[in-house]
C-alpha cells in the first residue's frame, strides 16, 4: 500500500461551487451521486497549474509542445496500443465529443445504437442531434454484466450508423474482455457502423487481473473507431474541461473536425497543463489512488449486498456502484435514500428504473457513514 499520498482527508468542498455538493444545498445528505471523486489531484498536477497560475496570462492556448507525445507514450506504457500524435483532436469534454459524433457519423433521422444501462449522455447526445437513439439491454448472467449479440442484432437496421461503447462501462463496472470487444467490433464491421469508444474510466481498471484494451487497438476496426479520452476521471479533473479523441482513419478525423469547426470550443491553458503533469508524473498518485479506491469497492461491494432489498455486482473497474432496488419495498428509492441522508444517481436516467449508481471515490469515513444511513434505512423498513 502506497502511503505517499493522502486519500483518507479532503478539503470541506461546501460553498466551493461544485456541483456534487451544491445539489443538496445546506441539507445533510452526502452526495454519492455525479462522477467526481472529493479527493485533491496528484501533487504533480497542483504544482504544475501552480505555476502556470503564477505566469498569470491568460491569452489564447495552444496544446503545449511536449503534450502529444507525452499522450502518445502513456497509451503505449498504460494499453501497449500505439498511436501517432497526429491522430489526437481536441475538445473540452467527451461531453462534447458525444454530441459532436452524433452529428458527424448519421444524417438527421438516422440511428444511432448503444446498449443499456448506460451514462445518460449517451442516449441524448443523439436525441439533440435529431437523430434516433436505439438501445438494446446488456444482460446480467450469474452476476455479471455481458453483451446481448441477440439483442444487438435485432436492434441494428438499415438506418443505424453508429455504435456508442463505454469501455470500461459506466454503470456497471465492467473492463470489456479482448473477446467481447472482437465481438463488438466484428458487429460494427458487419453492419458498416462507426464504433466510437469512451474510454474516460479506463485509468481506473480495480481488478489486478485486468487491463483495459482500447477496442481500437485491436487491428482493422481502429479504421471506423473514434476513441474519446481524457485524464479528467483518474485525475479528478473535469471541471478543466480537457479531453481528446483519438482517430487513425484521415477521412472520419476530418468529418469529426468539420462538424466541430466553429462551434467547439479549444481547452483551455490549465486543462492542457493539467493533461501535461497527469499523464507525465501523475503515474504513482494513480497507483495509490486505485488501492484506496479497491477497498472502498470491497466495502460497498460487503455493505450493500447484506441490506435487505439491495443487490450490487462487483466493480472491476470505475469508482461506481451499480445496485438493484427493486426487491426494497419503496416506491422511490432514490427519494428514500435521499431523505435518510445519501444523494444516489436515479437508474431511470440510465434507461433503468429501479437501479440507483453510488459513487464511492471520497474518503472512507464519509463512505462509511453514507452506508451506515443507508443500511439504517432500510433496516427501518424491513
Ligand atoms: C462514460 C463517461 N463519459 C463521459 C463523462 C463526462 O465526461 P466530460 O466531463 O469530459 O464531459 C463521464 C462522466 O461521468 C462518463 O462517465
Amino acid at each position: 500500500m502506497n502511503t505517499e499520498f493522502e486519500f483518507d482527508t479532503a478539503p470541506d468542498r461546501h460553498n466551493s461551487a461544485s456541483s456534487k455538493w451544491e445539489k443538496y444545498g445546506d441539507r445533510d445528505v452526502i452526495p454519492l451521486w455525479v462522477a467526481d471523486m472529493d479527493f485533491r489531484t496528484a501533487p504533480c498536477v497542483i504544482d504544475t497549474l501552480s505555476e502556470r497560475v503564477r505566469h498569470g496570462i491568460f491569452g489564447y492556448t495552444q496544446p503545449p509542445k511536449e503534450l502529444p507525445g507525452v499522450i502518445v507514450d502513456a497509451i503505449e506504457r498504460d494499453f501497449s496500443w500505439t498511436i501517432d500524435p497526429d491522430w489526437i483532436v481536441w475538445m473540452p469534454s467527451l461531453v462534447v465529443g458525444l454530441n459532436v459524433v452524433s452529428r458527424a457519423f448519421a444524417e438527421t433521422g438516422e440511428e444511432i445504437l448503444t446498449a443499456v444501462p448506460i451514462y445518460p449522455p449517451f442516449l441524448s447526445a443523439p436525441r439533440y442531434a435529431d437523430r434516433v437513439t436505439v438501445t438494446a439491454p446488456l444482460q446480467e448472467r450469474n452476476g455479471r454484466w455481458l453483451w446481448d449479440f441477440d439483442a444487438l442484432e435485432q436492434a441494428v437496421t438499415k438506418k443505424t450508423r453508429t455504435l456508442l461503447l463505454c469501455s470500461p462501462h459506466n454503470p456497471t463496472g465492467r473492463v470489456w474482455s479482448r473477446d467481447e470487444l472482437g465481438a463488438l467490433a466484428a458487429f460494427c464491421e458487419r453492419h458498416n457502423l462507426v464504433l466510437v469508444s469512451d474510454e474516460i474510466h479506463s485509468g481506473l481498471i480495480l481488478d489486478r487481473d485486468k487491463k483495459q484494451i482500447p477496442v481500437a487497438s485491436l487491428g482493422a476496426v481502429s479504421e471506423r473507431t473514434v476513441t474519446l479520452l481524457s485524464a479528467s476521471k483518474t485525475f479528478n479533473l473535469p471541471g478543466l474541461g480537457c479531453a481528446f479523441a483519438i482517430v487513425s482513419d484521415t477521412q472520419l478525423r476530418a468529418k469529426l473536425q468539420h462538424t466541430m469547426r466553429g462551434i467547439v470550443h479549444h481547452v483551455g491553458a490549465l486543462g492542457y497543463f493539467a493533461t501535461l503533469a497527469a499523464y507525465r508524473d501523475g503515474k504513482p498518485w494513480q497507483l495509490a489512488l486505485l488501492d484506496y479506491l479497491r477497498d472502498n469497492r470491497d466495502l460497498v461491494e460487503a455493505r450493500v449486498s447484506a441490506m435487505r432489498g439491495l443487490c450490487t455486482w462487483h466493480v472491476e473497474a470505475t469508482y461506481l456502484a451499480w445496485i438493484d432496488v427493486r426487491a426494497l419495498p419503496v416506491k422511490d428509492a432514490g427519494r428514500f435514500f435521499e431523505e435518510a441522508g445519501v444523494g444516489l444517481y436515479e437508474g431511470s436516467l440510465f434507461d433503468a428504473p429501479g437501479f440507483l449508481r453510488l459513487n464511492f471515490a471520497c474518503p472512507r469515513r464519509l463512505l462509511t457513514e453514507a452506508l451506515d444511513r443507508m443500511q439504517a434505512a432500510v433496516e427501518r423498513i424491513s
